[in-house]
C-alpha cells in the first residue's frame, strides 16, 4: 500500500530524532560499564565488553526495546571488584541487576540507588562489607531485593521495610542487628519471601515479621531469638508453607495454634529451648513434608499419630528428651527418607513395622536404651538406605546378614551393642561401606 509522502517524511525525522538521542544515552551507558570493567582488572569474563562490539550484546547485557541497558546478569563469573566505580547515574533503564556468586567486595555504595528503574537486585554470595545503604530504602519499584551470603553488618535499615512492592526479601546470612526496638520498622504486606537466616537478630519474634500478613517463606533460623513462638503466628501468616526458626532460643510450648497453618510444608523449630512435649496435633497436619524438633528439651513420648502424616519425608527428633517406645505406627511414614530419633531415652524395640518406610536413606536411633533384634527385614526394604546408626543402644542377637542387600549403604554404626556372632561377609559386596 502507497502511504502519503508526508507521513513518511515526518516519520523519518522523528525515527531519526529516535536514533540520535539513543544513541547519545547508549554512548554513555557503554562508556560508565567500559569504564566500571576497567575498575574490575578487565576480567576475562568481560572481553566482549569492547568498543568494536554493539553494546546490547555484550556479555551479560540485555536491551529494552529503546535499545538502552535493561538488565546486567553477571552471576558467577568470576569477578572480583567493588561497586564504587559504576556509574548508576548513566543507566536509568536499568531494572535486573544480578551480581551472584562472585567476589565482589567492599561496601555497597549508596549511589546505587540511583538506579532508579531498579526492580531486581541479586548481591547474593559475595564478600559485599560495612552496613547496608539506607538509600536502598528509596527504590521504590524494587520487587526482588537478595543480598543474602555477604558480610554486612549493622543494622538493618527501617526504610528497608517500607519498600511498596517487594516481594523477595532476602538478607540470610550477614552480620546484621536489629535496633532495640522495632519502632520504626513498617509490616511488609507485600512480600512473600522473607529470609533473615544467620544473623545477630535478638529479642523476641520481631513484630514487623508477624504483621508481614503475605509471607509464605520464612527463615528466622540461626539467631538468637528469645521468647515464646507468638500464639498468634497462624493467624497474623496464615499462608505459610515453610516456616524455619531452628537455631535460636525460643522457650515455652509448641503453641497448639499452629494446627491452623494448613498450608504448612515445613516445620523447622530444632535447636531451641522448647518445652511440653510433642504435641498430637502435629499428627494431623497432613500436607507436613519436614518435621524438625530436635534438640529441644520437649520431653515426653513420640505420638503415635506422627505416623498419619503420608506425605512426611524428613523427621527429625533427635535429643528431645523423649521418654517413651517407639510406635510402630510411624511405619506407615512411606515417604520418609530421613529420620532421626537419636540421643534420646527410648525404650523397647525397632518396630518391625518400620520395613514400610521403603523410602528411607538416612536412619538414625543411636543412644538410646533400644533392645532386643535389629529387624533384618530393613535392610531388604529400604533399598536407598545410605546410613544407618544404632551405636549406643542394648541391641541383641547377631548382625543380619541381609545388610548386604542395602547395596547403597555407606555408613554403618552398630557399635556399642550387644551384638553377637561376626560381620556377614555379605557386607563385602558394599563398595561405598564405611563402618
Ligand atoms: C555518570 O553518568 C552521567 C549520565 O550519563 C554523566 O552525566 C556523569 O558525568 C557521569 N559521571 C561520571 C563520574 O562519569
Ligand atoms: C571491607 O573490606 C575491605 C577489604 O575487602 C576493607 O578494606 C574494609 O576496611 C572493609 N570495610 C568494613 C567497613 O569492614
Ligand atoms: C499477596 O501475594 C499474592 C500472590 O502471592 C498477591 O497476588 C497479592 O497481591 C499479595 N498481597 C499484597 C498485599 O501484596
Ligand atoms: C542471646 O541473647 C541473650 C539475651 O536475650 C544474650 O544474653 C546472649 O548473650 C545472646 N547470645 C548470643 C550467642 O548472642
Ligand atoms: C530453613 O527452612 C527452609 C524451609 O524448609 C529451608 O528452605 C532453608 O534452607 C532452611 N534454612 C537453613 C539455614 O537451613
Ligand atoms: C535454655 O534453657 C536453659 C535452662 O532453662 C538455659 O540454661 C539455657 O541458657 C537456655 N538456652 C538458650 C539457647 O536459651
Ligand atoms: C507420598 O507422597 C505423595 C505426594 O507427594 C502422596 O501422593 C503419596 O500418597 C505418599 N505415599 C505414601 C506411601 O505415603
Amino acid at each position: 500500500m502507497p502511504t502519503p509522502p508526508d507521513a513518511t517524511f515526518t516519520a523519518g525525522i522523528l525515527l531519526l530524532f529516535l536514533l540520535v538521542t539513543t544513541n547519545a544515552a547508549t554512548e554513555f551507558e557503554a562508556e560508565a560499564l567500559l569504564a566500571w570493567k576497567v575498575s574490575l582488572g578487565d576480567p576475562e569474563a568481560l572481553s566482549s565488553w569492547d568498543k568494536v562490539t554493539r553494546l546490547c550484546s555484550w556479555t551479560g547485557v540485555a536491551c529494552n526495546d529503546a535499545g538502552r541497558v535493561e538488565s546486567l546478569q553477571l552471576r558467577e563469573l568470576g569477578i572480583a571488584g567493588t561497586l564504587d566505580e559504576l556509574n548508576a547515574t548513566a543507566l536509568p533503564a536499568l531494572t535486573t541487576f544480578d551480581l551472584n556468586g562472585n567476589n565482589f567486595v567492599g561496601s555497597i555504595p549508596a549511589s546505587i540507588s540511583r538506579l532508579r528503574s531498579l526492580t531486581v537486585l541479586d548481591l547474593g554470595s559475595n564478600a559485599f562489607n560495612g552496613s547496608i545503604p539506607p538509600q536502598l530504602g528509596g527504590l521504590s519499584s524494587f520487587v526482588d531485593l537478595r543480598l543474602y551470603n555477604n558480610h554486612l553488618a549493622g543494622d538493618i535499615p527501617h526504610r528497608l521495610t517500607r519498600l511498596p512492592r517487594i516481594v523477595h526479601f532476602d538478607l540470610g546470612a550477614n552480620f546484621l542487628t536489629n535496633p532495640k526496638d522495632y519502632l520504626r520498622f513498617s509490616p511488609m504486606p507485600t512480600v512473600t519471601f522473607m529470609s533473615l537466616y544467620l544473623n545477630y537478630l535478638t529479642g523476641s519474634f520481631p513484630e514487623f515479621v508477624l504483621e508481614s500478613s503475605n509471607v509464605t517463606y520464612l527463615d528466622l533460623s540461626q539467631n538468637n531469638v528469645s521468647g515464646p513462638i507468638p500464639y498468634s503466628l497462624p493467624e497474623k501468616l496464615p499462608n505459610l508453607k515453610y516456616l524455619n526458626l531452628s537455631v535460636n532460643a525460643f522457650s515455652g510450648q509448641i503453641p497448639a495454634s499452629l494446627s491452623k497453618l494448613s498450608k504448612l510444608r515445613d516445620l523447622r523449630i530444632a535447636t531451641n529451648n522448647l518445652t511440653g512435649g510433642i504435641p498430637d496435633f502435629l499428627g494431623s497436619m497432613f500436607q507436613l513434608r519436614v518435621l524438625e524438633l530436635g534438640s529441644n528439651l520437649l520431653g515426653g513420648a513420640i505420638p503415635s499419630v506422627l505416623g498419619q502424616l503420608q506425605m512426611l519425608q524428613r523427621l527429625d527428633l533427635r535429643s528431645a528428651g523423649l521418654v517413651s517406645t517407639i510406635p510402630p505406627q510411624l511405619g506407615n511414614l512411606g515417604n520418609l527418607s530421613f529420620m532421626d530419633l537419636s540421643m534420646n531415652q527410648l525404650t523397647g524395640v525397632l518396630p518391625p513395622t518400620f520395613a514400610g518406610m521403603h523410602k528411607m536413606r538416612e536412619f538414625g536411633a543411636a543412644s538410646n536404651k533400644l533392645v532386643g533384634q535389629i529387624p533384618s527385614a530393613l535392610f531388604t526394604s529400604w533399598p536407598e538406605l545410605i546410613s544407618f546408626q544404632a551405636f549406643g543402644n542394648s541391641f541383641t542377637g547377631k548382625i543380619p546378614a541381609e545388610l548386604g542387600k542395602a547395596t547403597k549403604l555407606g555408613i554403618l554404626y552398630l557399635f556399642s551393642n550387644d551384638l553377637t556372632g561376626s560381620i556377614p561377609i555379605e557386607l563385602g559386596e558394599l563398595v561405598n561401606l564405611n563402618t
